[in-house]
């Protein structure tokens, strides 16, 4: 008897749990981060005790079919968990099993009777809850006007690209080839030049106007002009056999971000030794 009502305790507080956390949409992380869950578990405890009751109420009706010994030892029992007793009672507002012959209904299915009990106070307090909770709701949403998921989902969207635009700047090894913007920040040039300087200037001289590599001040580009195709360019490395590395292997993508920067704003200066033209003239629309 004792292990089955353990089982259907658990069985029970688990449906509630899981139908309770359908309703409200969420996952086992939100359980542990979002502190208003607790009003779930509150009612899961408060199902518990109720369900423990409902169980109780059954014995009790055999109560009186057991000898007076084992009633006796049964009041002991009781008396022995006195808060937790009394605690049930609060919730419940049971009669005590003397005085349940006052409250036995009249009819009788199959051996099982009804007990005129009150409707238990956890109960009727939760359903005043939930009468404020529901004057509460509209005056928010319909009096007030408050956010509506589409108007919040907004707002946590517009937040979200803030942070992620924060999180970047602290984090510029995130970027590639597909995200990379062109640095304008004196910091980041000045960077891109310093690597321009120990890497770059054999082939490209350290005005950009290219020696064994490419003029880089023009707008003729051979791999494509622009901070997207120049980012690829370093970091994936020229035609085979033509002696630009990839650079990836030797810098970080942010490294290769200010490097990138840094090549572009040759652009339009007037170098002391041209190489001719190469490639196409390339323009930003283009690539758009
Ligand atoms: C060993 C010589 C050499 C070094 C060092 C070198 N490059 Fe190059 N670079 C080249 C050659 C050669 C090309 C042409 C590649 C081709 O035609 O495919 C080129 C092409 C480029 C291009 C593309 C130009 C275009 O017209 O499309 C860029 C941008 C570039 N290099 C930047 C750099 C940067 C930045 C560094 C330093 C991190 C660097 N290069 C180091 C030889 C070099």
């Amino acid at each position: 008897m004792k292990s089955t009502r353990y089982f259907k305790i658990i069985i029970f507080g688990l449906l509630i749990f899981i139908g309770l956390g359908y309703l409200i949409d969420v996952t086992a992380l939100d359980l542990i981060q979002k502190p208003e869950l607790i009003i779930s578990f509150v009612v899961l405890i408060i199902t518990i005790l109720f369900n423990g009751k409902i169980v109780n109420n059954l014995r009790k009706i055999k109560f009186e079919k057991l000898t007076l010994e084992q009633q006796q030892a049964i009041k002991q029992h009781k008396e022995k968990n006195i808060w937790w007793t009394n605690l049930l009672q609060k919730l419940t507002k049971t009669k005590p099993i003397e005085e349940e012959k006052d409250i036995l209904m009249n009819h009788e299915y199959d051996g099982i009777r009804e007990l005129d009990n009150d409707l238990p106070p956890w109960w009727i307090y939760s359903f005043y809850a939930s009468i404020i909770a529901a004057i509460m709701y509209m005056s928010y949403y319909h009096i007030f006007d408050g956010d509506n998921q589409i108007v919040e989902f907004e707002k946590e969207m517009a937040q979200a690209k803030i942070d992620i635009a924060e999180y970047k700047k602290t984090a510029k090894n995130l970027v590639d080839a597909s995200n990379v913007a062109l640095l304008t920040d004196s910091k980041d040039l000045s960077k891109g030049k310093k690597i321009f300087e120990t890497s770059c200037v054999v082939c490209h001289l350290s005005d950009g106007g290219g020696s064994i590599g490419p003029n880089l001040t023009d707008e003729y580009w051979i791999l494509g002009g622009g901070i997207k195709n120049v980012f690829t360019t370093v970091s994936e490395g020229g035609r085979d056999g033509k002696g630009m590395i990839p650079w990836k292997s030797t810098l970080s993508p942010a490294e290769i971000a200010q490097v990138s920067s840094y090549v572009l704003s040759f652009q339009g200066t007037t170098p002391a030794k041209a190489k001719d033209h190469q490639g196409e003239i390339w323009l930003e629309k283009e690539a758009e």
